[in-house]
């Protein structure tokens, strides 16, 4: 008898998990790096893990076309179990939406908006941008899905806190000068003064003033450290040639009007591992994604305009009701299920998985978030501002501006207008389509005046709680433990997969994440039973 060393490898994992994987993994000699543990612990099943135990790969029905339910199906396909992916909309994704020109944006009122974007136009209505370590990076390579960098903050871009008393945006750059400046007199004054002398030895101070100094971009000693403004705040005469140095932005506010402003609380955004730039997006739509995992899948695989109806776990397998794409009630039997659909929803499904399941579904909070998708005519953020790509952060109910980062320099754009979540949404959510664009539009010229009016060709607003079947952006725990444990285990031949059970919730990454778990979960069932 051979093991083929895959075969050993995946057995061990089988039964032993991750951990002993690894540590067999480091026997052998095959130990990966340690930033690279996380991704190498998941071995997708294959057709050879069968050839030891003579079990064969097993009938698996799959609730969702999501990313969860798309990644489920793609790698228990590896291995070649026989996977159906019901979905209950006309499209794969799920909340992975890309709207262009002629797509349909149904609420549940049964209110319809049609996208009258330009070709080359979309908006990513769900996930818009990817960080780095993602898994989903992962994805997109072995898909052959091209990226391109999204631009999450960018220097150009502004802030407008209306509340603080600000009368007009001041830029990303700008506010950084002026309160790195001011932190940094203020810093400096008190470590030279010795009221740091406690924490600080002499060493140590000459180099945190040393780092101040650049940082801050301050005066000397003998100015008293001073913060006068500089070259970081940007520029309101550009440098140019011969006799044109360029006018430095002023007047520079003082320390109490920086203060005052609050344009400091802002920057932590941008820190967030999940949102430090370099983040990347799909080129030319995020569903390139989904479309990607449905080819690979194979697309007859996958019933579209198939509504769940009931889940029945049996002495032997499962059974799901559903009604086809042509209204008539059908069934489909399989040895596993893997429910991907929001947990608010199978709470609304009838099943026998008991009083707890249902108690756990019940359980999360489920969290309102909208986007509104403003075409204009002319790109005038790049040709008037010089933003290329980049968020905007406000007070405003509107929340968050985000520029396009695709198609610079070209003639038309898509502006996201909005995207704001809890009441900020749920107002906007309450209003009809058009009352959404003037209520943007009004917000938006507080921050580029009458252009963000005058040059609007084209809008589309995206109300999360308002989508057909998806009823919700993303979703709260009030713990990690109880319901959220309960439902990460098989309840009966029903396993569940879904952002809403990792700790990356509303991030297409969680969803691979839980797949990845649940295939691994489910195929070690079909192994040792
Ligand atoms: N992951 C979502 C975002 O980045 C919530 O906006």
């Amino acid at each position: 008898m051979s093991y083929s060393r895959r075969g050993f490898l995946t057995a061990v994992g089988a039964t032993g998990g991750a951990g002993a994987l690894l540590a067999t993994m480091g026997a052998l000699g095959l130990a990966p790096t340690a930033e690279a543990a996380a991704r190498t612990a998941f071995v997708p099943p294959q057709p050879s893990d069968f050839s030891l135990t003579g079990r064969a790969a097993k009938k698996v029905v799959i609730l969702g076309a999501g990313i969860a339910g798309l990644a489920t199906a793609y790698e228990l396909g590896k291995a070649g179990y026989d996977c159906t992916v019901l979905e209950a909309l006309d499209r794969v994704g799920g909340r992975n939406w890309t709207i262009r020109g002629g797509d349909k944006i149904t609420e549940l009122d049964g209110s319809t908006q049609t996208a009258r974007f330009s070709d080359g136009i979309y908006m990513n209505a769900g996930p818009a941008r990817l960080a780095q370590w993602m898994v989903t990076m992962d994805y997109c390579r072995e898909l052959g899905v091209p990226l391109e960098v999204f631009t999450n903050s960018n220097s150009q871009s502004y802030i407008f806190n209306a509340s603080a008393g600000m009368t007009s945006p001041v830029r990303w750059r700008t506010a950084k000068a002026d309160v790195y400046g001011y932190i940094s007199e203020l810093l400096s004054t008190a470590t030279d003064s010795g009221a740091l002398d406690a924490k600080l030895t002499a060493d140590d101070k000459e180099r945190l003033l040393s780092f101040l100094r650049g940082f801050g971009s301050i005066g000397n000693k003998a100015s008293g450290f001073a913060y006068t403004g500089n070259e970081h705040r940007g520029y309101s005469v550009d440098p140019g040639a011969g006799e044109q140095p360029g006018t430095i932005l002023g007047p520079v506010p003082s320390l109490s009007e920086v203060l005052a402003s609050g344009v400091g609380q802002r920057f932590s955004f941008e820190f967030g591992y999940d949102q430090a730039m370099l983040m990347f997006q799909p080129v030319g739509g995020m569903d390139a994604i989904p479309k990607a995992f449905a080819d690979a899948i194979g697309r007859h695989k996958i019933s579209l305009r198939s509504t769940v109806t009931r889940i029945t776990d049996l002495a032997d397998g499962v059974e799901v009701e559903y009604q086809d794409a042509h209204g008539r009630k059908r069934k489909v039997t399989a040895d596993f299920c893997v429910a991907a659909m929001p947990p608010h929803i199978l709470a609304k499904t009838p099943h026998n998985l008991g009083p707890d399941v249902q108690a756990a579904l019940s359980m999360p909070t489920v969290t309102s978030s909208g986007k509104i998708g403003l075409e204009y005519r002319r790109r005038w953020w790049e040709t008037d501002e010089n933003i290329y790509g980049g968020i905007t952060n406000t007070d405003l109910d509107l929340s968050v501006m985000w520029y396009p980062s695709y198609g610079y320099g070209t003639r038309r754009g898509l502006i996201i207008g909005y995207y704001n979540n809890g009441a900020n949404q749920d107002a906007y959510a309450a209003l009809p389509h058009a009352q959404r664009e003037k209520r943007a539009v009004e917000q938006g010229m507080k921050i580029h005046g009458p252009k963000y009016r005058d040059e609007l060709a084209a809008s589309v607003s995206v109300s999360w709680r308002l989508q057909p079947h998806i009823e919700g952006a993303w979703v709260g725990w009030p713990s990690r433990t109880g319901g959220y444990q309960l439902l990460n285990r098989p309840a009966g031949h029903v396993h569940f997969a879904g952002d809403w059970l990792s700790y990356m919730i509303a991030w297409q990454a969680g969803a691979l994440e839980s797949a990845r778990k649940t295939v691994t979960d489910l195929h070690q069932r079909v192994l040792s039973h």
